[in-house]
């Protein structure tokens, strides 16, 4: 089993990072929202999409959205947020299910797809980072919108913190990171009633270069580059985050 389908199926991952929770996720989904100004019900792919904390809001919001994770466990939780809220339709408005990303998307054309909070690069071979994109790239509609919220790989090299421990939910969570080649690993370890647990993460440093390419081969354009959630500029040296915007052409 590869580190990403057993790591994000446990409750351990949710707990460690339970701060990132529903008030940073609606504020950065307003902020977006506004940026995009997507028509009220345009359809929205949530890519990867976890708990579904952006999910549910933009539901909120007024769009139709599909929530895809390859976590069984995210999904089946996900799963009683799942209602009809369109007065005009019987059809639910959110929906969610199990879907691996480098698969094709089996839905309508959408108007947006976004893969947030760092979804992306944990696959070894770059065959699969394409097909990311090329799943993406078809499943929208001409002019769609692609947003790719990444790391940002020379903030975070330069900002690595090596080793701390977490404390959640009475449980000690010690945390190690480190460069290797073009990864980064974060090397997760804690106790369970004395019983000792172990998972990483492996997250590859892509570059701008590289996501432009990717990007480029499909046929999106990049229009916009963010550095943090507050949606300000993108800046190489000081930005904590990537936060790339698409467009179909
Ligand atoms: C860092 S979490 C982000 C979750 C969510 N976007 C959020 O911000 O709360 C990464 C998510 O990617 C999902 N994931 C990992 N590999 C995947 C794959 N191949 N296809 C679809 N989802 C995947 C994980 O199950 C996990 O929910």
């Amino acid at each position: 089993m590869e580190w990403f389908e057993s790591w994000f199926d446990t409750p351990y991952y949710h707990l460690l990072y339970s701060n990132r929770d529903y008030t940073e996720a609606e504020n950065f989904i307003t902020k977006l929202t506004q940026e995009l100004q997507l028509p009220q019900s345009s359809k929205i792919i949530d890519l990867a999409c976890g708990k579904g904390r952006h999910s549910v809001f933009l539901n909120k919001l007024g769009y139709d959205v599909l929530g895809l994770d390859l976590s069984q466990q995210s999904i089946d939780f996900d799963k009683q947020f799942e209602t009809s809220t369109s007065l005009s339709s019987s059809e639910p408005t959110l929906r969610f299910k199990v879907h691996d990303m480098r698969n094709p998307i089996d839905s309508e054309p959408v108007d947006a797809v976004f893969n947030l909070f760092t979804s992306f690069g944990y696959f070894d071979d770059e065959k699969d980072d394409r097909n990311v994109f090329k799943s993406v790239y078809n499943a929208l509609k001409s002019e769609g919108f692609f947003v790719l919220d990444y790391l940002n790989e020379e903030y975070v090299t330069k900002n690595l913190v090596p080793e701390t421990t977490i404390q959640r939910g009475g449980i000690d969570f010690h945390i190690s990171k480190k460069i290797e080649g073009r990864h980064i690993i974060k090397d997760i370890r804690f106790e369970i009633d004395g019983e000792p647990k172990h998972f990483f993460e492996k997250v590859k440093l892509h570059t701008l270069e590289t996501i432009e390419n990717y990007a480029s081969e499909c046929g999106f354009e990049r229009i916009k580059i963010w550095g943090d959630y507050q949606l300000n500029e993108f800046q190489k040296e000081i930005s904590p985050r990537c936060i790339n915007l698409f467009k179909k052409k």
